[in-house]
């Protein structure tokens, strides 16, 4: 044995017990203090939703996540850190950075191509601040878009998000067939939930009576629920993107905090092992989702123990990581966890690192922070928006005429943080100028010919030509997101107002799923869904004005 794989042995060999739990561990930024990276051996670190830094800027990032890399280097063996991040639509943590279009509208494209090159900029922007693993693609297959992560898929048919998913896993790493340890861009990528997070039935979400994180939110509906469906269709439709991104060269996998038939994912040895490892040939680490172990029983060791000896190499223990050590530790003295699964675990984990790279002596300079939110990226998030925004009807109704005068109004029309949606800048997002974007007045105002007025702006609301009203759902992500009611909230007022000031009158819907549109919606001329199109709602506006054709279509049916 030589290369790599020889120094990872040798590593194992030298490692003492405690520093081998070290690297199982995976702790949130905010819990924990480089000195104690160093000291402990941590083997990852995380940015939650919204774990950034104050300010929030590309450089501070570099410099939070240097801090820990760099605390990890003075360990005893200095093993390097592996830091993650949430890039699902962009480094979208990160104000300045570009935002694409969340998944369900990359879904709309139809186009895996795009997809790679979306997730290619995506990996650039995250590794110029020093991060090399992105929890991203979500792969999951929505069946009820009552689910709060509907968008975070890319639709409803198993080969699109195959497709999609595996194209994402290639954009991230920066080539087919696995990360590339000689570029610094190449990131990590992790597709998830496994398995079946998009097969839950509604109403099987089921709060964790032991554990009260999960009490800080509103009773969720589904997410993390169960997913009732026999084996067949849990392999056809669920595990079939799986297939494709382990083909593609994912070197880790997340679990789902969902069930099967009432079995936890972080918990199922048979999924975990015999089917991802046996049967897809899944050669590297699962990670736990954040505090995903802590739901399988109520006593904490049980959980390490059973996650463990299940099949997942690191633990996301975003705060108590000290308990994790004590437990874990614990296991391994007891043999409740055997010391060869132990050095399974750890040299999965050292395997991907050396994937990237970090193993190498001589490690190339990160991409230069100038690439974040880049001209070329932003140009690209455009394009993505243009081929994802669907005609739902009124084709007679499109385009904007050049020289007509228009009125635009609605709540999402002026408003970068709706039209990002949830997982930008914060865990749930916000409404507001959150991040620097361009939005679809804006692009309005710069690309149209004709007069642009403001529905409010006591300008000549007579009479237009055209009005756009943009109604959007509120931010949300996860179980936050999940509604038992998906009318679109349109203000009645402001669409009569239109209404009676237009002559033609356009809806464009900023959603994260298909909605039911309420009866008013019946008298406008053109319903267009443009799902969450991120910071460059311009791509919007290319389409509206006919400098570009109608071309998405459905991931998911609109009712
Ligand atoms: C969240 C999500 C998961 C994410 C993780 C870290 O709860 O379930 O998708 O990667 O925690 O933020």
């Amino acid at each position: 044995m030589t290369g790599p794989a020889a120094s990872i042995e040798h590593l194992i060999t030298e490692m003492t017990p405690a520093e081998k739990i070290g690297q199982m561990a995976q702790v949130e930024k905010g819990s924990i203090t480089p000195e104690e990276v160093a000291e402990l051996g941590i083997g990852s670190v995380l940015s939650g939703g919204g774990g950034n830094p104050t300010p929030n800027d590309a450089a501070n990032w570099a410099a939070m996540v240097g801090e820990m890399t760099e605390a990890a280097g003075a360990s005893r063996l200095g093993i390097p850190l592996l830091y993650g991040v949430d890039g699902v639509h962009g480094h979208n943590n990160l104000r300045g950075a570009t935002i694409f279009p969340h998944s369900i509208g990359l879904g709309a494209t139809g186009d895996p191509d795009l997809v790679r090159r979306v997730a290619r900029a995506t990996a650039i922007e995250i590794a110029a601040t020093g991060v090399r693993w992105d929890f991203a693609p979500c792969v999951a297959v929505p069946l009820d878009p009552r689910w709060g992560r509907t968008y975070e898929g890319f639709g409803r048919d198993p080969a699109l998000v195959a497709a999609m998913g595996a194209a994402y896993v290639e954009g991230l790493h920066g080539r087919p067939g696995g990360p590339d340890p000689d570029d610094s861009s190449s990131v990590l990528a992790c597709p998830k939930h496994y398995l079946g997070d998009g097969a839950a039935a509604w109403g099987s979400a089921r709060r964790v009576p032991w554990n009260d994180w999960w009490d800080l939110w509103p009773d969720w509906y589904i997410d993390q629920g169960d997913a009732p469906i026999g084996e067949e269709e849990l392999r056809a439709v669920h595990l079939h993107p799986y297939r494709a991104a382990v083909a593609a060269g994912s070197l880790t996998v997340m679990a789902s905090y969902s069930s099967w038939r009432g079995d936890k994912m972080h918990g199922h040895r048979y999924l975990l092992e015999d089917v991802l490892r046996g049967e897809l040939g899944f050669g590297g680490l699962v990670v736990s989702d954040w505090m995903g172990i802590d739901q399988l029983d109520p006593d904490y060791r049980t959980c390490v123990v059973r996650s463990v000896n299940a099949g997942v190499d690191m633990v996301m223990v975003p705060i108590e990581y000290r308990r994790f050590f004590a437990d874990a530790t614990a296991a391994v003295a007891d043999g409740d966890i055997s010391m060869e699964r132990i050095d399974l675990a750890v040299r999965r984990i050292l395997t991907a690192k050396a994937a990237l790279g970090l193993l190498d002596i001589a490690k190339p300079d990160p991409p230069p922070l100038s690439l974040v939110g880049s001209a070329a990226h932003r140009a690209l998030a455009r394009e993505a928006v243009r081929r994802s925004v669907v005609l739902l009807r009124g084709e007679e109704a499109v385009p904007v005429p050049a020289a007509a005068s228009v009125l635009v109004g609605g709540d999402g029309a002026d408003d970068i943080g709706l039209q990002c949606g949830g997982w930008t800048i914060e865990w749930q997002g916000a409404r507001g100028a959150i991040t620097p974007g361009t939005t679809l007045l804006e692009a309005l105002r710069t690309s149209h010919r004709g007069p642009v007025h403001v529905l409010g702006d006591g300008v000549p609301e007579s009479h237009c030509d055209v009005g756009i009203l943009v109604a959007s759902e509120e931010p949300y992500a996860e179980g936050m997101g999940d509604r038992p009611d998906l009318t679109l909230s349109i203000d009645p007022a402001v669409f009569h107002q239109m209404r009676s000031a237009c002559e033609r009158l356009i809806v464009v819907v900023y959603s994260g799923r298909p909605m039911l549109l309420p009866p008013i919606a019946d008298r406008a001329d053109a319903i267009v869904a443009a799902w969450l199109p991120g910071t460059e709602a311009g791509g919007v506006a290319d389409v509206l004005l006919g400098r570009h054709p109608f071309e998405g279509r459905l991931p998911h049916p609109w009712p």
